[in-house]
């Protein structure tokens, strides 16, 4: 079928860089000669007909936002046939050929069903969580990386003031990354991730070790999906009388992580993925992920990609262990 309508839509939890997509694809869309549609609230919208035409100077001055100028959802009918059956209707009530999907892993499963059912969809990698197959790293992540950097680099200031440790508990859903790479990049003395198993009483020594060397304060980065979280931690350390050298203090930074301004590696990234999905659609290439990998865009079915997840490299652990001295 000729791609002459194509829509695209943000999903599942926004992330920086998400309108750099936007603006890409419906540029690159009119540059084509496509008819751009964007998609308000997610896979919601799409089974409920949020349809809103977009032209170059509707996605204009929104490339340095963070959020997504369309809103996302998490949208479970999405994943019963009806739910799926109603939004390929609404699409082609509309005359819509072709769908751009911007998001994570339950995002691009989503991509995944209704491209099983004939639907020309291609799908752009993008989450904080940078747990997407298919893209060395995925939109957003980066940006998120730097914000919970930030905030690290704060409370080392404040923790060394006061001889305290800190618990720093960063986002990720099941996967490390986030909290293994700004662990490091913030000089931690303890990362906990999911992907590694730790005994709490392994992270009480690390703590005591460091005041014993006379550090002036301690951070422990920990994965929100982590066996042992920032309340387990706590929890395990009340329990247990620690002594860990250091007052603790604990600092969850949740939803802050995905709210910043896009930084230039997302940004970037963002401008040539989005592009890339819709060059793709015109080109009759879908079913597929587009990402990035060893610098450059790839694509990759999203057979391969949907309901799982990549792998954490975790030669980055035993790096950061060996730092922590
Ligand atoms: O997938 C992105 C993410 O921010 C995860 O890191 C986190 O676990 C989850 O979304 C939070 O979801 P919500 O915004 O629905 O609370």
């Amino acid at each position: 079928m000729e791609m002459k309508r194509v829509a695209v839509l943000t999903s599942g939890g926004d992330a920086p860089g998400m309108n750099a997509v936007v603006r890409a694809a419906v540029r690159s869309g009119a540059a084509l000669g496509l008819d751009m549609v964007g998609v308000r609230h997610g896979y919601s919208g799409l089974m409920n007909a949020e349809f809103i035409p977009l032209g170059s100077r509707d996605v204009g001055g929104i490339v340095q936002r963070g959020g997504t100028m369309l809103g996302t959802t998490r949208c479970l009918e999405l994943k019963t046939d009806a739910g799926q059956e109603r939004a390929l209707q609404q699409l082609r009530e509309h005359g819509i050929t072709g769908l751009v999907v911007v998001g994570g892993n339950g995002s691009q499963s989503g991509a995944y069903a209704l491209s099983k059912k004939g639907l020309a969809v291609v799908g752009v990698a993008s989450t904080i969580d940078n747990d997407l197959l298919g893209t060395d790293v995925t939109i957003g992540a980066t940006t998120a990386a730097d914000i919970a950097l930030e905030a690290i680099d704060r409370l080392r200031v404040t923790a060394s003031s006061h001889e305290r440790a800190f618990l720093v508990e960063v986002m990720g859903r099941d996967c490390g990354y986030l909290a293994l790479m700004v662990g490091i990049a913030g000089g931690a003395e303890a990362i906990v991730i999911p992907e590694i198993e730790v005994d709490p009483e392994e992270v009480a020594r690390e703590l005591r070790l460091a005041s014993e060397r006379g550090k002036s304060h301690a951070i422990v980065v920990v994965a929100e999906g982590s066996r042992y979280d920032a309340d387990g931690l706590v929890a395990y350390f009340k329990e247990h009388q620690e002594r860990l050298g250091f007052d603790l203090r604990v600092s969850r930074l949740g939803h802050i992580q995905r709210g910043g301004t896009p930084g230039i590696f997302d940004r970037l990234l963002a401008t040539q993925l989005g592009a890339a999905a819709v060059q793709c659609l015109a080109g009759g290439c879908h079913g597929v992920l587009v990402g990035r990998i060893g610098g450059q865009v790839v694509t990759t079915p999203l057979a391969e990609v949907a309901n799982r997840t990549k792998p954490l490299d975790t030669q980055w652990f035993e790096l950061g262990r060996m730092l922590a001295t």
